[in-house]
């Protein structure tokens, strides 16, 4: 399973890198203008500390062709953006082009089954369901993401599952569960991950021991 963090901000790139565990990065226009930074800027900075691993930058333009000049436009800036496409029958259309092209597409806002069903025919190289947002209606997010995980493995379908909007570890525990390829995870969840009070406990006592061990061999 591969681990994306979802965040435009790069202290936060950066740490998850260092940890060794980070495989890409997602980002989306709400999450850049939290920065109030340079989309481009921000977007090559970003690549740059990823690379190979792909960078997601999203269009903003709702027609095909424009998206797909936008699009062109993104990859352009660096060889591992992935273009972020939202799924409108528009998106999808784009999608189709772009993937001819060699440029891979993670369509976005994808919230049902069938969507995902759509990205995949047009080529899609992620799709990314929103987990979370679903959630917060009612809906339970991760069902959709096992009648994806089950729909492209009765097809064959090379498009990898991103689990986005994520709000805690559990989301990350049911998409591992599920054999989703990707989780999108935010800064906060990701270092969660880590967290159980009986490592800390136990990395206190071993260490506590280890130095009675040292003073009493000192003192022998
Ligand atoms: O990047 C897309 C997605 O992860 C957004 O999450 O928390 O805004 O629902 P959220």
């Amino acid at each position: 399973m591969k681990f994306f963090i979802d965040t435009a901000n790069l202290d936060e790139i950066k740490q998850a890198a260092d940890w060794g565990i980070l495989d890409g990065v997602t980002t989306n226009p709400t999450l850049v203008a939290r920065e109030n930074v340079a989309f481009k800027e921000r977007i090559i900075e970003i690549c740059d500390v990823v690379a190979p691993g792909p960078v997601s930058a999203e269009v903003v333009s709702v027609e095909a062709e424009e998206m797909i000049e936008e699009a062109r436009e993104l990859r352009s800036w660096a060889e591992n953006i992935a273009v972020k496409i939202p799924l409108i029958p528009d998106g999808i259309k784009a999608t189709r082009a772009l993937s001819e092209e060699g440029i891979a597409c993670n369509v976005t806002l994808c919230f049902s089954a069938n969507q995902a069903l759509l990205a995949a025919k047009a080529g899609a190289a992620y799709i990314s369901p929103f987990v979370g947002r679903l959630d917060d209606v009612g809906a339970d997010g991760m069902s959709v993401v096992e009648d994806i995980v089950q729909i492209y493995d009765n097809y064959a379908f090379d498009t990898e599952i991103i689990v986005a909007s994520i709000r805690h570890p559990i989301h990350v525990l049911q998409a591992a569960l599920l054999g989703a390829h990707i989780a999108t995870v935010p800064f906060d969840s990701l270092e969660k991950l880590f967290k159980h009070p009986l490592t800390d406990i136990g990395l206190k006592g071993f260490l506590a021991d280890w130095e009675k061990l040292q003073k009493q061999l000192a003192d022998a």
